[in-house]
């Protein structure tokens, strides 16, 4: 049960337990239709905290959903507890005692996809971040690290392979087909990190050495049908343990390391001790099912999974406001794994995007947080882009201050220092300034303050004294709970461009690039010996999570797509350009006039495809058009049709004006060489499919016998998926050609479900064919899954993500997402919560827009029996 009201908790008012829990041994009884938990706690009293009147403190355990069976204390029945709503509150006997509480719990009835579920047939769990209390009573918080063992007992045949974590130690049979296995964890952990796993599954194996040569068993498990799509998630998983000894010096510290995949998972994967599970989308892959981006998904979240044992299970956090001491700095340490396996500069720029997109939006949102919150009411709402993308922005900053060397010798006494503690994004920074003498007091301003600081920067050039002035004024937008923000440290790396576009020096040393600490609300930095007026590239690779405001002419933007030697800018201003083209239009749009893109934006975007000097991967990136969410972020007012249509006008006049080179590009890059997930494949398959996405925008039947005919030679899922979309969302529409492309796609892959999301997912996302009616039928369809959050996401968020058909003007997009979730919140509040983010967005939209989404979140917000999830979502944002 619920209380009527959730209640919001706070940092301030974090207080250590009065408990430590030494050690937790667990037996589980798994049957068909319940299982029972046998919980024997080795309890003992904090003495850091002192006894006020003598009496012993009453041990609260939590719990929810749990029937309760039996309690012992010390091996004896013990009747001295009060069971309530969500815990259980036990007199202790004494400063240390054995609890033993015997609980009923129904997996089988379990659609949250918190605590222990079935998926697929199999059990597993999920206890980040308080799903254990689902599992028995417990004292389910970070700071408590116990010792482990757990017994998992199961029908035989139906449950061959019982996993938890750590070794397994023991096995047995019993009677009536039933079998058990006992398995130990050597190593301290919270509640949180706990995992269990009983099935028919099939595994993989394979072996890593570690650097001070002991061996490792590595093994993968899933259903027998996928089994052939496990070799890329072992190949990264290796190349994953490989880095962190290289990188971080940090080793795998248990015999065995295990990955399961299951089909039924609210996010990408969990890291628990020895075992994590992941969302079957984020383990398989095979050239035949799994395009290039998911081919990188899989390789970038087993790499977050694996780090987190050290940035996460070796040391945690103490409490939940914590959060991003481990998501951040692991998702930190997983990006730059993925730019030394891949393309440095691409990473860069998809994760930019990612920040740009989401974490501005939501910076700028009703749910706007700091990356250390001060209070939540449902910490679920808080694994978000904040904590994790900017999260691993701060970290990145504090590498760039440090320098890798000393930022190296920082994380060795965070992780020497911490070992085996629950600490805070405090103990890190700390760990950073005394192992470098570098002094970060100002730099925690970025833990404590949300929103996106703006950087307005103006410049100044004397002919006569030859200096050049970059005036930086810094601010930030205010954020539910905080009017008023102190300035932050934010370093500011820039380069200055001369009139052939070539770096000039900056100082005495030459050095043609150089980091700006802004700290002051305003700041004047000074260059001397300035010859002519310089052309400035500011936060070259985004050496912070700011926007900038320069006042840069479209001719100053074209001549650093042309000239920036930082690859990163040059893809900036080719974005820049790109997006105040299109606002121009959707601003004629909206006075009811029509404007045709700037010529200079056509003809540049021309030059990038002949530009030998760039990259094929940075070429390809700077090719493809601000999407529709970027474009909407950005944008002082959205208008969801606009925006739709002036994108679509520019891609359209791209194409028509370089269809010739385009083709050309196209026809060079078709090649039935056979598929390696290699960065230089990956970037030729981008370069290919971006060129096709431009044919086939133009209107005419021609160009769309290039996608039909990619689509039937494609000797890969990315080539074939590529050119369905291009089908699917053609300018030329050939309802004919969509179904029958459908159609033949569901035939190939209707058995294999993540690619069945990809097929959900372009239909729902698609401005042709996404119609309500059409999503209503989608959701009738066999291969979708009401249960599955993956299909949710798919068919929920692909619509959602429709500019054109989810904002349609009647507000039955908005309606139909509401009734949805409404219903969703009662089977799985987390994922209910998630998918209501676009409508509390509505302050950014068109009026007529904004009174539709109000009357929708109203409604939300006037029901009953909302979860926790939803209404604290719902009532931050009306
Ligand atoms: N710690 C997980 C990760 O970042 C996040 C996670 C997995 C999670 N499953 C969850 C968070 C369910 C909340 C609920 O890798
Ligand atoms: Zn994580």
């Amino acid at each position: 049960m619920k209380e009527a009201q959730p209640k919001a908790i706070f940092l301030k008012d974090y207080q250590a337990p009065d408990f430590w829990i030494e050690r937790t041994d667990l037996t589980f009884d798994l049957f068909e239709d319940y299982a029972t938990v046998s919980s024997v706690l080795t309890v003992i009293r904090n003495q850091e905290k002192k006894i006020a009147n003598g009496n012993l403190p009453v041990l609260e355990l939590v719990g929810d959903d749990l029937e309760l069976l039996s309690v012992e204390i010390d091996n004896q029945p013990w009747t001295d507890y009060q069971e309530g709503s969500g815990f259980l509150k036990v007199t202790a006997p004494g400063e240390q005692f054995s609890l033993k509480t015997v609980c009923k719990i129904k997996p089988q009835e379990n659609t949250s996809l918190e605590g222990l579920y079935k998926s697929n047939g199999m059990f597993c769990t999920q206890c980040e971040a308080e799903g254990f209390r689902k599992i028995t009573y417990y004292l389910d918080r970070p700071d408590v690290m116990s010792l482990f063992t757990t017994k998992v007992i199961a029908d035989k045949s139906a449950y061959p392979i019982l996993l938890s974590n750590g070794n397994d130690i023991d096995r047995g049979e019993l009677e009536n087909g039933r079998h058990w296995v006992r398995w130990e964890d050597p190593f301290k952990k919270p509640s949180y990190l706990f995992a269990l796993v009983a099935g028919d599954l099939q595994c993989v194996e394979d072996h890593f050495t570690t650097m001070s040569g002991r061996e490792v068993t590595l093994r993968i498990f899933t259903e027998a049908h996928n089994i052939d799509q496990c070799d890329h998630a072992m190949v990264s998983l290796k190349k994953s343990m490989k880095w962190d000894e290289d990188v971080y010096g940090r080793e795998y510290d248990l015999d065995i390391f295990m990955i399961v995949a299951v089909d039924h998972f609210n996010m990408g994967a969990m890291e628990n001790k020895g075992l994590n599970i992941f969302n079957s989308a984020a383990v398989l892959a095979s050239p035949e099912t799994a395009t290039d981006g998911r081919f990188q998904r899989v390789e970038a979240i087993v790499a977050h999974e694996y780090f987190h044992n050290w940035s996460g299970n070796r040391v945690t956090c103490r409490d939940w406001f914590q959060l991003s001491l481990k998501e951040g700095f692991t998702v930190f340490r997983d990006s730059e794994f993925s730019a030394d396996m891949n393309s440095r500069g691409v990473k860069r720029i998809e994760d930019v995007n990612v920040l740009r997109t989401a974490q501005f939006a939501e910076d700028a949102g009703p749910m706007a947080h700091p990356i250390r919150p001060e209070s939540f009411i449902e910490i679920s709402n808080f694994y978000t882009v904040t904590i994790y993308e900017k999260g691993a922005e701060v970290v990145r900053m504090i590498h760039g201050i440090l320098g890798a060397e000393d930022f190296r010798k920082g994380s060795d006494l965070y992780f020497d220092r911490h070992d085996g503690q629950a600490a805070t994004c405090e103990d890190f920074v700390k760990a950073m300034e005394d192992a470098s003498g570098r002094d970060l007091g100002q730099f925690r301003n970025w833990y404590n303050q949300a929103g996106t600081p703006v950087l307005t920067v103006n410049d100044e050039y004397n002919e006569d004294t030859h200096q050049y002035q970059l005036i930086i004024e810094q601010s930030c937008p205010a954020t539910p709970g905080q009017d008023k923000k102190e300035p932050f440290h934010i370093p500011v790396r820039i380069g200055l461009l001369d009139g052939e576009g070539e770096d000039l020096p900056l100082n005495a040393e030459g050095d043609t690039s150089l980091v700006l600490d802004v700290k002051q609300a305003k700041e004047v930095f000074t260059f001397k010996n300035i010859e002519e007026r310089p052309l400035p590239s500011i936060l070259r690779g985004f050496s912070a999570p700011v926007r900038v405001a320069f006042d840069y002419s479209r001719d100053d933007l074209l001549f650093l797509m042309e000239n920036d030697s930082d690859h990163f800018n040059r893809w900036d201003a080719s974005q820049r350009l790109a997006t105040s083209v299109i606002e121009e239009m959707v601003a004629a749009m909206v006075a009811g006039n029509d404007v045709a893109p700037d010529a200079r934006l056509i003809t540049a975007f021309g030059s990038v495809i002949h530009d030998e000097s760039l990259d094929l991967a940075v070429k390809a990136e700077m090719l493809v058009l601000p999407s529709e969410a970027s474009l909407a972020q950005q944008a002082a007012v959205v208008y969801p049709q606009f925006i739709h249509q002036a994108r679509q006008q520019v891609k359209h006049a791209i194409a028509q004006a370089h269809q010739g080179e385009l083709e050309a590009v196209w026809r060079s890059l078709s090649s039935t060489k056979p598929y390696r997930p290699a960065a230089e494949d990956i970037a030729e398959r981008t370069l290919k499919n971006i060129c096709l996405g431009y044919l086939t925008a133009l209107d005419e039947k021609g160009t769309l016998a290039l996608a039909e005919q990619q689509y039937h030679g494609a000797t890969n899922m990315t080539d074939r998926f590529a050119a369905l979309s291009c089908v699917i969302n053609a300018g030329h529409q050939d309802r004919e050609l969509m179904d029958e492309v459908l159609d033949d796609f569901l035939k190939r892959y209707q058995d294999d479900t993540n690619v069945m999301d990809q097929w959900l997912s372009v239909q729902a996302a698609s401005p042709a064919m996404g119609s309500l009616s059409h999503v209503l039928s989608l959701m009738q369809h066999e291969v979708f899954d009401a249960s599955s959050p993956n299909k949710l996401r798919s068919v929920l968020g692909g619509f959602a993500s429709n500019m054109k058909q989810f904002h349609a003007v009647d507000g039955s997009g908005y309606a139909f997402l509401a009734d949805q979730l409404l219903d969703l919140d009662k089977k799985n509040p987390q994922i209910a919560s998630r998918l209501l983010t676009p409508l509390t967005r509505w302050r950014k939209f068109e009026p007529a827009a904004q009174e539709r989404m109000k009357v929708q979140l109203e409604r939300i917000k006037n029901s009953e029996g909302l979860s926790a999830d939803v209404y604290e979502v719902v009532n931050k944002s009306i």
